[in-house]
């Protein structure tokens, strides 16, 4: 029996925009993936018995086979019959479920970093990466995490330079949940007469603003064509945004399509009184105080 112990960042979109339709039904964008440093722990152990089960102390994480860190240790099973063995994995929850911040797709991204490393299998980053563009279209980023450009369906990564200082503040109605594929789907109804003139070249400008490496000037340029139809369904979203700017955050954005938003702090010590009057503005609010990351997993043991 052999284990090992991986963490797996949250991620945000710093920016965001939706092309188009494609053929295969999934939307072309262009955005900027960033790791944070709000992170789930995997417990990986491979067992003699040949099967994989999972467990996890969050009730509303699923543990059947629609878990996409069991998808991923199925695919690659699959893929190298020889090498693998059964493997339980038992997942600790930090990121909140369904929130927009990619949980399930890091803890996915963790299983194929961990599974290579306990089974031998040698694969590179890109590789890695292959498999897990098969699972979801931000798991590719998941696998190596930091700062990166996400063009096609998301799953098409350049590096670029790490953002870092600053504090991040990420926040998400309890009981509230967006769906991707509605959120996409009503943002294509919507705004399908702006497809023509969208290009992927309007990132150019973000990644720039990046590489000045001034949180003041990113947090300006801050976009999520998904505000366009998450904040007229949800107007305390919309409020909850404004209370982060009221409060002193140099810029606020929704999180991927949903719920979650996050805010930018020039430090943790202008964040933390910040969250503490929006923690008695918004009791149905969870908050956390965070920094970007410069990975997606990391393994621990
Ligand atoms: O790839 P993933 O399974 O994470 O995507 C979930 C859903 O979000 C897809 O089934 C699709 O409806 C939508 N989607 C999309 N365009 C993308 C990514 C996701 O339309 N680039």
């Amino acid at each position: 029996m052999s284990q090992c112990t991986l963490a797996a960042a949250a991620k945000i979109n710093l920016y965001l925009r939706i092309l188009g339709l494609r053929g295969d039904g999934y939307h072309e964008v262009a955005m900027v993936l960033q790791s944070v440093n709000l992170r789930d722990t995997l417990h990986l152990t491979t067992q003699s018995r040949k099967d994989m089960s999972i467990t996890c102390d969050h009730p509303q994480v699923p543990t059947d086979g629609t878990n996409l860190a069991l998808k991923a240790a199925h695919l690659l099973a699959e893929a190298f019959p020889k090498q693998a063995t059964g493997v339980h994995i038992h997942i600790e929850k930090q990121i909140p479920v369904a929130a927009g911040l990619a949980g399930g797709s890091s803890n996915g991204a963790a299983v194929l970093v961990g599974l290579n490393h306990l089974w031998g299998l040698g694969l590179t980053v890109p590789e890695l990466q292959g498999f897990a563009a098969q699972l979801g279209s931000d798991m590719p980023f998941c696998v190596q995490g930091g700062t990166a450009l996400g063009t096609g369906r998301g799953d098409i990564l350049e590096p670029l330079p790490p953002v870092t200082g600053g504090a991040v503040v990420l926040a998400k109605f309890v009981n509230l949940s967006i769906s991707t594929p509605w959120a996409y789907r009503t943002y294509s109804e919507t705004f399908r007469h702006t497809f023509a003139e969208a290009s992927a070249q309007e990132s150019d400008h973000f990644v720039q603003v990046l590489a000045s490496h001034s949180l003041a000037e990113i947090a300006a340029h801050l976009h999520n064509d998904f505000e366009k139809v998450v904040l007229p369904a949800h107007p305390e979203i919309a409020q909850l945004k404004q209370g982060f700017l009221d409060q002193g955050a140099l810029g606020s954005l929704l999180s991927g399509s949903g719920p979650t938003v996050f805010a930018l702090y020039s430090d943790a010590t202008l964040a933390q009184p910040a969250v503490e009057q929006l923690r008695i503005d918004y009791p149905e609010v969870d908050f956390w105080v965070t920094e970007f990351c410069p990975w997606g997993v990391a393994m621990i043991q």
